[in-house]
């Protein structure tokens, strides 16, 4: 697949003047008349219409609908020679559905853990290996000793991946540099990645990833740091639209957090915090008190959790992904929907709990270990994600005026078989701005 030359170029430059129609579409996936969060009973609702047309103007989903009551101005457009210009999209027993929003990654990191993956399978814990200073104090040895130029064309690597494979808005943290210099360096690395790569891209500061070897016996002072020194920083750069920070024992505190975010809102950032990975850290509490955008993992979540989520303007995202590699049990995702609490979900591409960036493949174990179907797991990587990255305005959905970021499946027999057939490739076409990327 010769992605490369296609997707160094700016939305800017070229996508929004994007005209295209699809015809005979088998059926047209995540249609929303309005844009809206979904919860509930409207999780397991694939907004599908069977034999439709869409057409895609300056960029933007402009009409859809039945192929039946496709207007006359179209039908002249899909009558014409335009099918070999590629404008007119035959997709005659093909899917169209939104691109996935992709809202909890850390794709820039500077080096693979497979060593770490080794000591896990002869019996190592995620957190023995941090505190023998592996994990993610390994990682900020390598970022550290990394140029930004390598940096950006690993990064940009990855983001050719998740391409490949469906993404077309994901949200990006820092989080292996741990010190001023190196989280700009790869807060830096992020905003080149926006401008360098057609994705929509959030950027988030998790200078509270985990405490540097520096300030191993002074917890307080990196605390301090972060709130001093590389907050002010970030926000004057404006390099972060959100701030995060890793609430968990043995990492940081409820009260850490809770300074950590108090200063970040002060500048602007809204929270997302990873919470409740490892045990019952508080994490989901001290999110839902600052209005956090979303709160990330959950792996233990028990009632006290329900009751914090319930009614708060906080999206639940599961990343089961990192349940999977580290051998943890599965958030309990299918009693958050049916407690009509919003649930995302998200990759979590990282080196050190998630090596993959394959959103099928999450797809697949929602459906399998978290008993979603396969409804509800592409919702909550499509229209929630959207709204977990606060990019539901524009993405994630089917809904005129929104762009048109959208996937073109192969010929498959239903949307079922994505996460059924998991390894098996489903996308003829990844569409950014209505231009095909792949
Ligand atoms: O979301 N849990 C904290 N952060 C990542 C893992 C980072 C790493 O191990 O490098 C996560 O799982």
């Amino acid at each position: 697949m010769s992605l490369g030359h296609r997707v160094q170029r700016h939305p800017g430059t070229g996508y929004n003047k994007m005209e295209r129609l699809f015809i005979n579409i088998k059926e047209l996936v995540g249609v929303q008349q309005e844009s809206a969060l979904k919860t509930g009973a409207a999780m397991d609702d694939l907004g599908g219409i069977k034999e439709a047309f869409l057409y895609v103007q300056e960029g933007k989903i402009a009409q859809y609908g039945p192929m039946a009551e496709m207007p006359e101005n179209l039908r002249e457009m899909a009558g014409n020679s335009l099918l070999q210009s590629g404008m007119v999209v035959d997709a005659t027993g093909r899917f169209v559905m939104p691109a996935f929003c992709d809202s909890h990654t850390h794709l820039v990191y500077a080096g693979s853990r497979e060593q770490e993956f080794t000591d896990k399978i002869k019996g190592l814990s995620y957190q023995e290996i941090a505190r023998r200073g592996g994990g993610i104090l390994n990682s900020a040895k390598l970022l550290s000793d990394t140029s930004e130029e390598r940096l950006y064309s690993s990064a940009y690597q990855r983001a050719q991946e998740i391409m490949r494979q469906g993404t077309g808005a994901v949200e990006i943290k820092s989080g292996y540099g741990l010190n001023p210099a190196d989280e700009i360096k790869m807060l830096k690395v992020i905003a080149r990645l926006k401008e360098g790569t057609p994705l929509t891209i959030k950027s988030t500061f998790l200078g509270a990833h985990a405490f540097p070897a520096k300030y191993a016996n002074d917890h307080n002072g990196y605390v301090e740091e972060i709130i001093n020194e590389m907050i002010p920083m970030v926000a004057a750069e404006g390099l972060a639209d959100y701030i995060d920070a890793f609430c968990e024992e043995g990492f940081f505190s409820v009260e850490d957090t809770d300074r950590i975010f108090n200063a970040g809102i002060k500048y602007g950032l809204r929270p997302k915090v990873h919470a409740n990975q490892m045990g019952f850290s508080g994490g989901v509490q001290v999110g839902v008190k600052y209005g956090a955008r979303s709160v990330d993992h959950l792996e233990s979540t028990g009632p006290d959790e329900f009751k914090a989520l319930k009614g708060s303007d906080t999206i639940a995202t599961i990343l089961p992904g990192a349940t999977f590699f580290l051998n943890m049990q599965y958030a309990p995702a299918r009693q958050l929907i049916d407690a009509g609490i919003p649930v995302a979900m998200a990759s979590n591409y990282n080196p050190g709990s998630c090596p993959s960036g394959s959103l099928q493949f999450q797809m697949a174990l929602a459906c399998i270990a978290m008993k979603l179907t396969p409804a509800e797991a592409l919702n909550a990587c499509t229209i929630n994600g959207a709204f977990a990255m606060d990019v539901d305005d524009i993405l994630g959905g089917i809904t005129v005026g929104k762009q048109a970021n959208l996937i073109l499946t192969k010929g498959i027999p239903s949307v079922d078989f994505i996460p059924y057939a998991f390894t098996t490739p489903f996308i003829e076409e990844l569409y950014i701005g209505g231009k095909g990327m792949l």
